[in-house]
């Protein structure tokens, strides 16, 4: 969908002022573009909605979505923690300058390296993802003689309808303890009980990504609350902290069905203080971490269309100056996106096309089956919605080089991360 700073005047197309044109003769295409306006009312609308007079709330930034220097100042800036899933994000993370006692460091397979730098750059929360890697957090806090907070990562068994990928807590899922697991959890908690360094502040669950109806999370939050519950109880513990991790659903399309994040923030509150207050609960803490719901659809991309190549069957392919290696989306999710040609905004869509990348590979899809205006060379595609898990996931395929982000406020447009060079390509290589 359109963010909120686009505006189109007299057939021109302008982001909070900008000619959408000046930004494509500045920086070339391809080109993110985050609308600063969008960015900060969907930061506002989390600020203003996951709280409650019944428990502290924190807001983790999801930095797998994008992570760049320029966000983490701006999640710092807003009070927003972040998360990290590897040594890389903490690196580029604390490159930043964002406070790593505000980290949520996640992942299933954390090597010794990377609990070492979590641990010496003081990393705030660890979520221990199974056995081997708490007993090799338990053996290395006792061997430097550090406090560490952790949470447990559970997979609550709570199925969520979204793509099979991007599902997290099916049965087989391979992340976290699995909720019926008494004996491994039963050995975890002796394990947390007995070391002098860690401290355990409660469990954490996260259930997939885009994620749209409010149901599976009312399963997550009633799952989770009564299993820390029943731990508390069963142990005699005083778990105050719980994360139900991220996932809030967006939409890419009419009709896709996603709450706005304030009503969907109200929800989750709501059954959050239900069932706190019905159980009796001890939480008085609980974590969330979005991802997509705060970047994605504050930003676009732009690409110039080269040509309309049709073939012999009829099918029309709209050839475009990026693809699968700045949003590897719809090959690898069929993630569908919606598309303007903005500089024909006013013209009839009667030209259904593929619109497709330039690399050597079929799959190299932007968008399938859609109708357009006549198409020609030097036209600008925007794509709308491209602002998480596109960047983050882009890669050099065919040596393509990654495009700029550029955010746009009223006042400036801000380089964030500048295009790749032919000489980056060559940065890695040995004679
Ligand atoms: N917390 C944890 C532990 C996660 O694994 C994730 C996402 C999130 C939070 C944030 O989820 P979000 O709010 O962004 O949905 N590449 C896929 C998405 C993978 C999500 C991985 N984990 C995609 O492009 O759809």
């Amino acid at each position: 969908m359109r963010p909120i700073g686009i505006k189109t005047i007299d057939n021109l197309t302008y982001l909070n002022n900008h000619l959408i044109t000046d930004l494509v003769k500045e920086y070339g295409t391809p080109l993110y573009v985050i609308d600063d306006i969008q960015l900060n009312k969907n930061i506002e609308d989390y600020k203003n909605s996951f709280k409650s007079s019944m428990f502290a709330t924190s807001i983790v930034y999801a930095s797998k979505a994008l992570l760049t220097k320029d966000l983490a100042h701006i999640m710092q800036s807003n009070g927003f923690m972040m998360d990290a899933v590897s040594i890389g994000d903490l690196y580029v993370i604390k490159e930043s300058g964002f406070d790593l006692t505000k980290v949520v460091f996640h992942g299933n397979n954390k090597s010794l390296e990377e609990l070492t730098y979590a641990i010496e750059n003081g990393v705030g929360i660890i979520v221990v993802d199974n056995l081997f890697e708490l007993k090799m957090l338990n053996e290395l806090c006792n061997n430097k003689q550090v406090k560490q907070q952790i949470m447990l990562r559970i997979n609550p068994e709570v199925e969520a309808h979204t793509h099979e990928y991007i599902q997290t807590a099916r049965i087989e899922s391979k992340f976290g303890i699995n909720i019926d697991d008494m004996q491994k959890l039963d050995e975890a908690l002796w394990l947390i009980h007995l070391s002098p360094y860690l401290e355990l502040l409660g469990f954490h669950a996260h259930i997939g990504s885009n994620i749209v109806e409010v149901a599976p999370f009312e399963q997550l939050i009633k799952t989770m609350v009564e299993f820390q519950n029943a731990i508390n109880n069963q142990y005699h513990l005083s778990l105050y902290q719980l994360n139900i991790g991220g996932g809030f659903g967006i939409n890419y399309q009419k009709g896709d069905g996603a709450l706005p994040i304030k009503e969907m923030m109200n929800q989750i509150i709501c059954l959050l203080e239900a069932n706190i207050s019905t159980t009796h609960s001890l939480i008085n803490h609980v974590m969330i971490e979005p991802g997509r719901s705060v970047v994605g659809d504050a930003c676009v991309t732009l690409y110039t269309i080269s040509q309309v190549k049709t073939i012999t069957s009829g099918k029309n392919y709209l050839f475009v100056d990026g693809g699968m290696t700045d949003n590897i989306r719809p090959a690898l999710y069929q993630a569908t996106y919606e598309v303007d040609i903005i500089n024909k905004l006013h013209e009839k869509k009667e030209l259904c096309v593929d619109i497709v990348g330039k690399c050597c590979e079929s799959g190299d899809i932007i968008r399938k089956n859609v109708l357009v205006p006549n198409a020609s060379s030097g036209d600008i595609l925007m794509v709308y919605d491209t602002g998480a898990y596109t960047y983050s996931m882009a890669s050099n395929y065919n040596n393509q080089l990654k495009a700029p982000i550029v955010r746009v406020s009223k006042e400036e447009v801000k380089l964030v991360t500048r295009r790749e060079t032919l000489k980056d390509l060559m940065h890695l290589m040995e004679e």
